[in-house]
């Protein structure tokens, strides 16, 4: 805290909130991309804020990336946390296992000795296999769950980045471009304006349930993810808390 004070960081972070108009800021020191030790620091953060914010048996959606799994390390168990369920927001993205929302939850739920759910289902559904699937009882059973998560946690990509990590097709991506789309959450992309231009056909948490949960932490620094941060909050819900570094901050601030 001292130090935040020195560094004009507490300035930063209001500026920001009150551009975003959203409940807070926190911002680390640093930049995420390059340095791993802001990334644990930013991790470090978004931690004691959930652990802050979380009341006797909510439930608590995450998402899948590198910014959520820094949490993981610095989640201890509590009273609370004891009662709490963490629910994975979406099924799997991409081949890498350690980053998905089903590890992040399961992990996290180890970390604080609380309960979970987990979705093993792939992303990218054709149309009627999604439809089918919506039918199912363990899919109906995390869609009543996520009507009634307290808590979002989940991180904003770069458009571009997200759709290769989703190794969308080359026609996909000329979609992309073609749309605006400049950044990603939850399997929503969004343009400049914040509007969705597209959505991926996932069984997965949706915008709605994400506006009406009574928390919602964003996780998501780096230079480099300062237009998909933007995009973002132009229409991100009031009870967000956005956790970043200084570098995206600085550069979130200067294309405003
Ligand atoms: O939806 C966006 C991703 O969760 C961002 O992933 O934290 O690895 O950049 P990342």
């Amino acid at each position: 805290p001292v130090y935040y004070e020195w560094s004009g960081i507490s300035e930063l972070e209001e500026k920001l909130r009150r551009n975003f108009n959203i409940a807070r800021v926190v911002i680390v020191p640093g930049d995420t991309e390059q340095d791993p030790h802001a990334r644990m620091l930013m991790g470090q953060q978004a931690a004691h804020v959930l652990m802050n914010t979380m009341q006797r048996n909510d439930i608590i959606a995450v998402t899948g990336g590198s910014s959520i799994e820094a949490i993981e390390n610095f989640l201890v168990e509590s009273d609370i946390s004891q009662s709490v369920q963490y629910i994975a927001a979406r099924g799997s993205i991409g081949h890498e296992m350690r980053r998905q929302a089903n590890t992040l939850a399961a992990s996290f739920a180890t970390k604080s000795n609380s309960a979970y759910k987990t979705l093993y289902l792939p992303e990218n559904l054709s149309e009627h296999v999604y439809v089918a699937l919506k039918e199912e009882p363990i899919v109906q059973e995390m869609l009543a769950l996520y009507e009634r998560t307290n808590i979002v946690v989940h991180g904003i990509g770069r458009a571009d980045t997200m759709a290769e990590r989703r190794q969308v097709s080359e026609l996909e991506m000329r979609y992309l471009q073609e749309v605006g789309a400049v950044g990603e959450a939850f399997g929503y992309y969004f343009n400049e304006k914040g509007n969705t231009v597209h959505r991926v056909r996932a069984i997965g948490i949706a915008e709605h349930h994400v506006k009406k949960s009574r928390n919602i932490l964003a996780v998501a620094g780096g230079q480099h993810k300062a237009a998909a941060i933007c995009a973002y909050f132009v229409h991100a819900p009031k009870q967000t808390i956005f956790i970043t570094d200084e570098a995206a901050a600085k550069e979130v601030l200067a294309q405003l």
